[in-house]
């Protein structure tokens, strides 16, 4: 648990007495201090007093709950006093102990918090494991790029071996991980999330691998891990590449033998949870790069699905770009019903580096903007309205800022369709390639003849 104390003589008492009864008690002495310790470790609780130096505790308390609704608060208050103790339950505290009060009745009140914690962390995760049953039907997508991925996921969800999802960021790679768990036949089973990239890798070792009571401070009761909960259902491990080396061994080993050691513990333990990884990063050059282990990612990517980038999915843009609209108005109740066919030009021709999530959210906020029916340039975000063909070659000499040949490719492409007002043969005798080749590729990019040439300038 973490005691949150100015007086260091007090905190130092409380540390001392509540580890005599068999807590971890880590003790910080403002209100921040312990807003930065939440962050990098897992309390079952939290104890507080109410004055503090600089934050006050009630302020401590709001700021916990909102990031971490599950960490029970108690506070300490002045005898007697009646506002502040109201305040606290106000402020979202579990419990107040008034002062004077008995260490037995701190210890008490203490140990049914982290009880209730331990409650809470169960219902959530018993709700992460219900995956609505639209499933796929919520991935959006025609273009044959995601009508692949699409095809790919129905092959592969009855399988049961590894699955590796690759994709840039926000391409949708979580979709696709419960996407597969609801085809697959152990939908009825849980779906266990872990991000190998939010914990540290003493705090990862055991969420995934469980512990055996007292192997750490704070391990009061034995816990099975996530492979062991996952059993039955899928586990997806979540940003993969971010595994530590030390880590990837034991993931190996697990992998191989269908068995967890937990941390303390020199029994192996079963379990039987389907493996489905996701990562952003290019996981070969790390293997290359000594920084990911070849015989694990080879185990891993046994089966793979590649999501592709949203600019290489052409008009699927504008379909879910709608249907985000769609649903966006109407949870606002926001009479908005379509797309300019301006502001639709911008998104087309937009590039995209957050991908479907960025979309998401241009939407979101083009929803709360709109002054009419219809979503216009001006509700776009600065980014995508400035976005303009000038983009098509970069001029930076910043690495991360430099395309890929495909990318630089469609580019020009599009930008030579667009000068000659979408005449093919004219393009094609420019690119200097046969019009079928020039035709493929414009299909590839989701382009129809049918379409403003793309980035024409506002009318
Ligand atoms: N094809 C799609 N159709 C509709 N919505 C989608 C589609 N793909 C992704 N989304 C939505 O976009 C958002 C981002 O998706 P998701 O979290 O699965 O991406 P991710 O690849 O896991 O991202 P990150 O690498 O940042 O973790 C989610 O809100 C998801 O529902
Ligand atoms: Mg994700």
């Amino acid at each position: 648990m973490l005691c949150v104390e100015d007086d260091p003589a007090m905190g130092a008492l409380l540390v001392k007495e509540l580890g005599r009864r068999g807590f971890g008690v880590r003790h910080v002495r403002s209100a921040n201090d312990a807003l930065a310790a939440v962050e990098v470790e897992d309390y079952d609780a939290v104890v507080s007093d109410v004055r503090l130096g600089g934050m006050t505790g009630l302020e401590l308390c709001e700021r916990l709950v909102a990031r971490r609704p599950e960490l029970p608060v108690i506070l300490i208050t002045a005898f007697g006093d009646l506002d502040t103790a109201i305040a606290a339950i106000r402020a979202g505290a579990h419990d107040f102990l008034p002062k004077p009060f008995e260490l037995e009745e701190l210890a008490i009140r203490v140990t049914r918090a982290a009880e209730l914690r331990a409650l809470r962390a169960e219902v959530r995760r018993l709700r992460e494991g219900i995956v609505t049953p639209a499933g796929i039907e919520e991935m959006i997508g025609e273009h044959a790029t995601m009508q692949r991925v699409v095809a790919m996921i129905q092959r592969v969800a009855s399988s049961e071996a590894p699955v590796l999802i690759a994709g840039e960021t926000g391409t949708g790679k979580e979709l696709v991980a419960r996407a597969l768990h609801a085809r697959s036949p152990r939908a009825a089973g849980p779906f266990v999330a872990v991000n190998c990239a939010a914990l540290p890798e003493a705090l990862l070792e055991s969420e995934l691998f469980g512990h055996t009571k007292g192997a750490f401070t704070d391990a009061r009761a034995p816990r099975a891990g996530l492979f062991v909960e996952a059993s039955g259902g899928t586990l997806f491990l979540d940003e993969i590449a971010e595994m530590p080396l030390a880590l990837q061994a034991k993931l190996l080993r697990a992998l191989q033998e269908h068995t967890v050691r937990p941390v303390g513990s020199d029994r192996e333990v079963a379990f039987d949870a389907r493996i489905v990884s996701a990562t952003h990063r290019d996981l070969e050059s790390r293997v290359a790069d000594g920084e990911f282990r070849d015989d694990l990612y080879y185990r891993l990517n046994v089966l793979q699905v590649r999501l592709p980038a949203l600019r290489e999915r052409g008009s699927d843009v504008l379909l879910i770009a709608n249907h985000a609209l769609k649903r966006i108005a109407q949870r606002s109740g926001k009479p908005v019903r379509g797309i300019a066919p301006e502001a639709a030009r911008k998104l087309l021709a937009y590039d995209w580096p957050g991908n479907v999530r960025e979309l998401m959210n241009a939407m979101e906020r083009a929803v709360a903007l709109a002054e009419y029916d219809d979503v216009t340039v001006a509700d776009l975000p600065e980014k995508i309205q400035a976005f303009t063909r000038s983009h098509v070659l970069v001029a930076a000499d910043d690495p991360n800022e430099l395309l890929p040949l495909d990318e630089i490719e469609r580019r020009y492409i599009l930008r030579v369709i667009e000068a000659v007002g979408g005449n093919r043969t004219r393009a094609a005798e420019i690119l200097k390639v046969d019009r079928k080749t020039l035709y493929t590729k414009l299909k590839s990019y989701g382009w129809r003849p049918s379409d403003p040439p793309l980035g024409a300038p506002p009318t």
